[in-house]
């Protein structure tokens, strides 16, 4: 079993689209082994997207992930990592597929919608970044 985390973002739960997005998962057959509503910290912001840290975007998207609630996920199955990216669709809502995630709900890769991680090392190091251990079913 794998596990992954997964994350529906600001303008997610601003649209009402908090209960579309779980019944995919849900209905995919994937678990949810841990999930919360909560406000990111500046510094959270940060640590989970690290890597974009010098990146044009970031002040854009740190205001933004920072804007509203988001609801966090620890998301588990097998090859969950893939299968929720796959079900996300790609970065630019532009280039999603009709089906996806970001290819139903999302115009613009500024606002898409949703976050999961990109592989075994993000799903360990993000999960620990939002959950404690007895969070997690
Ligand atoms: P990234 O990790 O590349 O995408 P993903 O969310 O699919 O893993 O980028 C993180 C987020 O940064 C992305 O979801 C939206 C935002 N972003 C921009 O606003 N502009 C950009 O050009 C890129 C690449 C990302
Ligand atoms: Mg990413």
């Amino acid at each position: 079993m794998e596990q992954t985390f997964f994350m529906i973002k600001p303008d997610g739960t601003r649209r009402n689209l908090v209960g579309e997005i779980i019944s995919r998962i849900e209905k995919k057959g994937l678990e949810i082994k841990a999930m919360k509503m909560m406000q990111i910290s500046n510094r959270l912001a940060k640590k989970h997207y690290a890597e974009h840290i010098d990146k044009p975007f970031f002040s854009d998207l740190k205001e933004f992930i920072t804007s509203g609630p988001v609801v966090a996920m620890v998301v588990e199955g097998p090859g969950a990592i893939k299968i929720v990216r796959r079900m996300m669709g790609q970065t630019d809502p532009a280039e999603s597929t009709p089906g996806s995630i970001r290819g139903d709900y999302a115009l613009s890769i500024d606002r898409n919608v949703v976050h999961g991680s990109d592989s075994p090392e993000s799903a360990e190091r993000e999960i620990d970044l939002f959950f404690s251990e007895d969070e997690i079913i």
